[in-house]
């Protein structure tokens, strides 16, 4: 996938692309920028220290088993959202994703957009389910859930679900 823009129900224009080793120093920045509610929201707990292992980690992916697309401003030139999914390996048609918006772009259709552009390269390297273990009072995250195809959730503890979406072929 090239980089790619897409609009905001709102009009505003928003770069897509996939994440590459370079984008540390934004990724680091995003990170920091997350206000505490996301960010648990995000990692079910405290986030991890963007040491250069984690952000190495978080950007420099395969593509393939490993996907992570960011969303950046053009306006401003930063990052503003990233989602990813990390594939299962014992069931390879199955993979975890994550997403995280900045908090100033919530509630703006980004995150549906970017959870698009995930499913179709999900599909694109053979990925028929995506997974995520949600707060069960995320009510955005399992809204975006429903819409990538039917879904099933199961009660995981500690205030969580497990969601699973088939995706539409
Ligand atoms: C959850 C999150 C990814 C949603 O992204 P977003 O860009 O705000 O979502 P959208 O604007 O595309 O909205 C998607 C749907 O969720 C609804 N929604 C979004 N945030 C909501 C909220 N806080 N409360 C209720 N509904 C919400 C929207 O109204 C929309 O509903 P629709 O399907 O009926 O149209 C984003 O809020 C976020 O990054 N939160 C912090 C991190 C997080 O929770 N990550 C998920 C862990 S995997």
């Amino acid at each position: 996938m090239s980089e790619t823009t897409v609009r905001l129900p709102d009009g505003t224009p928003v770069l897509i692309r996939p994440l590459t080793s370079e984008d540390g120093a934004e990724l680091r920045r995003g990170l920091e920028h997350l206000s505490p509610r996301s960010a648990y929201r995000r990692f079910l707990g405290t986030p991890p220290s963007p040491t250069s292992a984690t952000v190495r980690y978080l950007t420099d992916v395969d593509h393939v088993n490993h996907e992570a697309l960011g969303a950046s401003d053009p306006a401003s030139g930063h990052g503003i959202a990233v989602a990813r999914f990390v594939r299962d390996h014992a069931d390879p048609s199955r993979a975890e994703l994550a997403i995280a918006i900045a908090d100033a772009w919530q509630r703006r259709g980004l995150g549906t957009l970017l959870l698009d552009a995930l499913a179709t390269r999900a599909r694109a390297v053979g990925i028929t389910t995506l997974t995520g273990l949600v707060l069960a009072d995320n009510t955005g995250m399992l809204k975006l859930f429903d819409h990538l195809g039917p879904t099933r959730r199961q009660p995981a503890g500690a205030g969580t679900v497990e969601v699973e979406a088939d995706l539409k072929a």
